[in-house]
């Protein structure tokens, strides 16, 4: 039977039962509205842990706009039937109070992301990533889990999240699991149900810029050509507007110089269709030197 659990005193208090049972514990930090991509997280999580504990907590502190926060689904029966179905041991559910007591004052102690936060998805959206990495965090301390589970679609938080437990000494292993896909290649998001049939067709432009720019680097482009090569592929689509297309270090994110040959690195893509943002990366390997 899943445990659903809203306090946290409770919910720690499990955790530490099951580390005394003596069982691995797998944590699975989401918002909710859960679909398919989540449920690969926990799949990956009961394949390799004894125990796996989902969080649902939409958290205030990573949105920008008061109204992107008021709208965002939380179909809270759907999702905890969900997570039943696909054999999970804990749900976690705190209200907002449960998590930031003061709230909406900011809490005396937040997180800094510094950098790795500006860039990419974080340069429209001040603060969003130091609100992220508040929020994990919390739930990292709070579940002190042996291992938890990102997606690799959003490559710029498992990066952060990566710094984050190194940063901080958290022992918890941050486990990225590969980005799941619609069956012409879009990546699965919550956000594709807004694309009509003819934006999800066209939406597949991206893994196919991103398959271009895999295979122009293992036939021994340049970063630089091979940069070329997927924004040129994204222009085939006029209505896509791209917010960036980047060959990047997969540790820093910083971007690597166009003469570059030798070494594997993260292509990451970011653009709008149909008024959708999407986002997308992939592993980008060049031969090595
Ligand atoms: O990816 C998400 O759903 C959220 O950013 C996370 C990691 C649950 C933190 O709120």
């Amino acid at each position: 039977m899943m445990e659903i659990i809203s306090d946290a005193k409770t919910w720690r208090a499990l955790m530490t039962q099951w580390r005394h049972d003596g069982d691995h514990i797998g944590f699975c930090p989401t918002m909710g509205a859960l679909h398919a991509g989540h449920l690969s997280l926990v799949e990956h999580a009961r394949e390799q842990c004894d125990r796996v504990g989902v969080s649902i907590f939409v958290n205030p502190t990573q949105f920008n706009q008061a109204t992107d926060l008021a709208a965002y689904p939380r179909p809270i029966d759907a999702d905890l039937a969900m997570m039943q179905a696909a054999g999970v041991d804990a749900v976690f559910v705190p209200e907002v109070h449960e998590i930031y007591p003061v709230y909406p004052e900011p809490t005396a102690v937040r997180v800094e992301v510094g950098e790795l936060g500006q860039r990419f998805e974080g340069a429209d959206r001040p603060g969003h990533f130091s609100g992220m990495a508040t929020v994990v965090s919390i739930l990292l301390n709070v579940t002190q889990a042996h291992a938890a589970y990102f997606g690799e679609k959003d490559f710029q938080q498992l990066v952060i999240v990566n710094a984050l437990v190194r940063d901080l000494m958290i022992d918890t292993k941050i486990v990225g699991v590969p980005t799941l896909r619609e069956a012409g290649g879009l990546a699965m998001s919550s956000r594709n149900v807004r694309l009509s049939e003819q934006g999800r067709f066209e939406a597949r432009v991206i893994i196919q810029a991103l398959q271009v720019a895999q295979e122009a680097a293992l036939h021994g482009g340049s970063v630089g050509q091979v940069e070329r090569a997927l924004r040129d592929h994204l222009a085939t689509c006029a209505d896509l507007r791209v917010s960036y297309a980047q060959i990047v270090d997969p540790v820093s994110l910083l971007p690597v110089s166009p003469e570059v040959r030798h070494g594997n690195y993260r292509a990451l893509v970011a653009g709008v269709i149909e008024g959708v943002r999407l986002l997308d990366n992939a592993e980008v390997r060049f031969p090595p030197s």
